[in-house]
C-alpha cells in the first residue's frame, strides 16, 4: 500500500473527506460513494477503488442487491472496518417494530459485517402507513448499539414531523434526491431546523447526468478550473449537504472526492441553486416506494 503513504502525514490526510457529527454522536464523512445501480461484481470493484482513492462512506441498500459486493470490496481494501462508514436501507416489508431487526440481520449477513454505521428506512410508503412503527424499532436498534446512527430516505417534512410527534426520536440523516435541478428547499430547511443531516442521492442528476450538461455548470467549471462533476459536488458541500455520487470509473471516483480544497463564491452557489426545476422534478415519495 505504498501509494497511500505520503512524506508528510498531512498530505495523506488531504485525500479523506472531513466528517460531520450526527445528532446521536456518530461522525459521518461529508461525501461518499453511491452504489446504485451496480451489481455485486461492479460494486466490489468500485468500492475497492473508492476506498483506495480515500472514500470512507459507502452507501448501499437491500433493494440494490449489491450488499455482498460492498462487503467484499471493503474486506479487500485493507482499510480497517472501524475506519469505514457503511449505510444500508430497508424495504417496506420490514416496516414494523420487530421486523426492522430482521432486515438488519439479513443485511449484515449479506455484507459480512457485525454492525452498520447508518440504517435508513428506504421509502416512507405512506399508503402502507407503518413507517412510524419501523422508526420505533430503529430507535431500539440504536439503543442496543447494533447501529451507530438511524435515519430516513425520501421522507418529506410531513413524514418526518410524524416521526418527531409520535416518537420524539430525531433521525440522524434524511437522504433525498437532490441536485441543482431539484434543490428541495423545504425539505432542507426542515432537516436543518431539526439537526438532521441531509444526504443527496443522484447528486449529479443520476444516469442522465442532466445537471452536468447545463451551460452554467460548464461555464463555472471553466472559471474554477475544475470538472463539471467537482463543481456540482462542491455546491452540495457548501450547502451543508452530504453527496453520494456513484461512479464505476476510477478517475472520476478520484475527482469526485477532490472537492474540499476550493470554494465557490456565494453568488455562484446561488446561481446554481436557481437552476431548480421545482419539487415536481423529484420522484414523489407519497406515490412511489418499495
Ligand atoms: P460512471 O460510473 O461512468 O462514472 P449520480 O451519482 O448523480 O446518480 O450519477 C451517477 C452517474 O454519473 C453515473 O452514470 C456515472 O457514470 C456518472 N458520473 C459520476 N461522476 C461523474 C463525473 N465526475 N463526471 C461525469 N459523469 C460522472
Amino acid at each position: 500500500m505504498t501509494q497511500l503513504l505520503a512524506k508528510n502525514p498531512e498530505d495523506a490526510m488531504t485525500s479523506l473527506a472531513p466528517t460531520v457529527r450526527l445528532v446521536h454522536g456518530a461522525d459521518m464523512p461529508r461525501l461518499g460513494l453511491g452504489t446504485s445501480p451496480m451489481d455485486d461484481a461492479q460494486t466490489e470493484r468500485a468500492v475497492a477503488a473508492a476506498i483506495e482513492a480515500g472514500y470512507r462512506l459507502i452507501d448501499t441498500a437491500e433493494n440494490y442487491g449489491n450488499e455482498r459486493g460492498v462487503g467484499a470490496g471493503m474486506r479487500g481494501s485493507g482499510v480497517a472496518r472501524e475506519e469505514l462508514f457503511v449505510t444500508t436501507k430497508l424495504n417496506k416489508r420490514w416496516h414494523g417494530i420487530d421486523l426492522v431487526r430482521e432486515a438488519l440481520d439479513a443485511s449484515l449477513e449479506r455484507l459480512g459485517l457485525d454492525y452498520v454505521d447508518l440504517l435508513l428506512i428506504h421509502w416512507p410508503n405512506p399508503q402502507q402507513d407503518r413507517y412510524v412503527d419501523a422508526w420505533r424499532g430503529m430507535a431500539k436498534l440504536l439503543d442496543e448499539g447494533v447501529v451507530r446512527a438511524i435515519g430516513t430516505s425520501n421522507f418529506k417534512p410531513a413524514h418526518l414531523q410524524r416521526l418527531l410527534d409520535e416518537t420524539g426520536v430525531v433521525p440522524d440523516v434524511n437522504q433525498i434526491q437532490l441536485s441543482p435541478l431539484v434543490t428541495r428547499g423545504e425539505a432542507r430547511a426542515f432537516d436543518e431546523q431539526h439537526g438532521i443531516v441531509t444526504e443527496s442521492w443522484s447528486p449529479l442528476g443520476g444516469g442522465q447526468t442532466d445537471v452536468l450538461k447545463e451551460p452554467l455548470v460548464a461555464e463555472l467549471a471553466r472559471k474554477y478550473e475544475r470538472t463539471t462533476g467537482q463543481l456540482v459536488l462542491r455546491w452540495h458541500v457548501q450547502l451543508g449537504l452530504v453527496p453520494i455520487p456513484k461512479s464505476s470509473n476510477p478517475e472520476r471516483l478520484r475527482q469526485n472526492l477532490d472537492v474540499f480544497s476550493f470554494t465557490l463564491d456565494e453568488a455562484d452557489v446561488a446561481a446554481l441553486s436557481a437552476l431548480d426545476r421545482g419539487e415536481g422534478a423529484a420522484v414523489d415519495s407519497d406515490a412511489f416506494g418499495h
